[in-house]
């Protein structure tokens, strides 16, 4: 397979970047730019300084001063919700001398106190006092001091932030992928709402790879996770309806995101959930959308850069039907923390019954399921290998040909209404890796720009005109460059 003309060969991040976005016109991408330590700084600036980054669900911040520690990129949010009821992401980190003034994961505080100096902060950012103002700050004007905050806006009851104070909404940033978000987590009228607290761990692989993954990549199922299709028990419940299953298969990729799904004949499907989810529909879905839902199986995707999704249906051996938010936090090259919550529609919220199977299914995929520890091996070897300075000298190519071109006679582009507002593929079994594509060339497009400018300390504060009651629906960021 011939390669790309670059006209570039110093290997460096840039170079590497460049490549990348020449190599995607031909479905490759260079190995090495994963698990890479200069592209990895890259990435915490330009990429996760600069997009949307999904920080939590509104209901874990029910009441005002509910908070948790949650990450952008690497550096280390507080997400609060204040006493007028306004959420708020800060960064923990105090403006006397930088140190953190959260130890908690989470809770509720109307005020925070440094450890350090013992600075305190309203819940709302702003500076309540120090020990010995009134002596040791006579100059001092405490209105200008507040803790460092990042935009912040949410769109159906998902929390989003940003550092860069120049970019599209949020709204603008989900695009046509908004559609899917709105059926997926405003499936019934009262939304959707965290169960407990979200599980966490930490595995040596790269937050691109299982950000694809979770993109759309059906491909891997059979042959990583043989063994545990193998064991359990899938003989009972709606899987028994889809005699080809997973045969209905559907990609959605719009500019930025993507997402597949699996639909069954039967449009009284709805992913296995108790009957009485249809009397709890959302009525704002349009009939689309709840066409969409009545026949969904599985729905699995990324918003980029590290949020994913993954809904799946009720099943015998599994549990469920469940509803997991994925986060793919950085930790250094090739370091990843995972965050996952587990999600069920708030009517929903007290059937014991429902929610003893839901959790089970939401367990299958977890460092103690039968699926998940199948992924990490497969990820890891993903990383480590990926660093060999072997790729990087003979300029090694992935390959994401997959449904491109000639490659594939099975890949049917869709325009049944049933699916949403995206580039919608059929994709038969395993035949388009579309989805691989979309995901990298977002990496491509936000990697190739300068690292973003901050006009310094104000970005908060705009943000904080939303008024993030039970959810802030769709704009209110700031407005700007695409
Ligand atoms: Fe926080 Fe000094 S560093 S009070
Ligand atoms: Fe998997």
């Amino acid at each position: 397979m011939s390669r790309p003309e670059t006209g570039t060969d110093d290997g460096g991040p840039s170079e590497l970047i460049e490549q990348t976005g020449a190599a995607l016109d031909e479905g490759q991408y260079p190995l090495a730019i994963t698990n890479n330590r200069d592209l990895y700084e890259l990435e915490l600036r330009r990429v996760f300084g600069r997009a949307w980054v999904y920080l939590g669900h509104v209901s874990e911040f029910a009441e005002p001063g509910d908070y948790a520690r949650r990450y952008i990129g690497e550096d280390p949010f507080i997400v609060t919700r204040d006493e007028n009821g306004e959420l708020h992401a800060f960064l923990d980190s105090c403006m006397h001398r930088g140190a953190q003034f959260c130890t908690a994961e989470s809770g509720n505080t109307s005020h925070f106190r440094c450890p350090y100096h013992g600075w305190t902060y309203k819940n709302d950012g702003s500076l309540q006092g120090m020990p010995h103002m009134a002596e040791a700050y006579q100059d001092l004007d405490e209105e200008e001091i507040s803790l460092e905050e990042a935009h912040l806006d949410t769109h159906q009851g998902l929390v989003f932030g940003r550092i860069a104070d120049e970019g599209p909404s949020l709204r603008e940033y989900l695009g046509d992928f908004a559609w899917y978000l709105d059926l997926l987590f405003g499936t019934t009228a009262e939304g959707m709402t965290v169960v407990g607290e979200p599980h966490r761990w930490e595995s040596d692989h790269d937050w691109k790879t299982s950000a694809d993954n979770f993109s759309g990549d059906s491909y891997h199922v059979l042959t990583t996770h043989q063994a545990g299709l193998e064991t359990e028990n899938l003989s009972r419940g709606p899987w028994e309806e889809l005699d080809d299953f997973p045969g209905a298969s559907y990609l959605a990729c719009t500019d930025r995101h993507s997402i597949g799904y699996y639909l069954s004949e039967d449009e009284g499907t709805f992913m296995g959930y108790p009957e009485e989810i249809e009397e709890y529909l959302n009525p704002d879905l349009s009939d689309e959308q709840r066409d969409l839902f009545s026949r969904s199986v599985f729905h699995f995707g990324t918003v980029f850069p590290n949020m994913s999704i993954i809904h799946g249906i009720q099943s015998g051996g599994w549990g469920g039907p469940w509803a997991c938010i994925r986060k793919w936090n950085p930790r250094g090259p090739g370091t990843t923390e995972t965050t996952s919550w587990w999600l069920v529609p708030k009517e929903l919220a007290g059937d014991e019954s429902f929610l003893e199977d839901s959790h089970r299914g939401w367990e299958s995929l977890s460092p103690g399921g039968a699926f998940e520890s199948d992924d990490l091996t497969i990820w890891e070897g993903i990383s480590d290998s990926s660093g060999a300075v072997t790729h990087e000298l003979r300029d090694t190519r992935g390959n994401m040909q997959q449904g491109m071109g000639a490659m594939s006679d099975e890949v049917e582009t869709m325009d049944d209404p049933i699916h949403g507002p995206a580039e919608v593929t059929s994709k038969g079994l395993y035949f388009d890796e579309r989805n691989s594509r979309t995901i990298l060339r977002s990496w491509y497009e936000m990697m190739r720009e300068e690292t973003p400018a901050t006009d310094g300390g104000t970005a908060g504060r705009a943000a904080g005109e939303v008024d993030c009651g039970a959810d802030c629906g769709t704009g209110g960021g700031p407005e700007g460059e695409t």
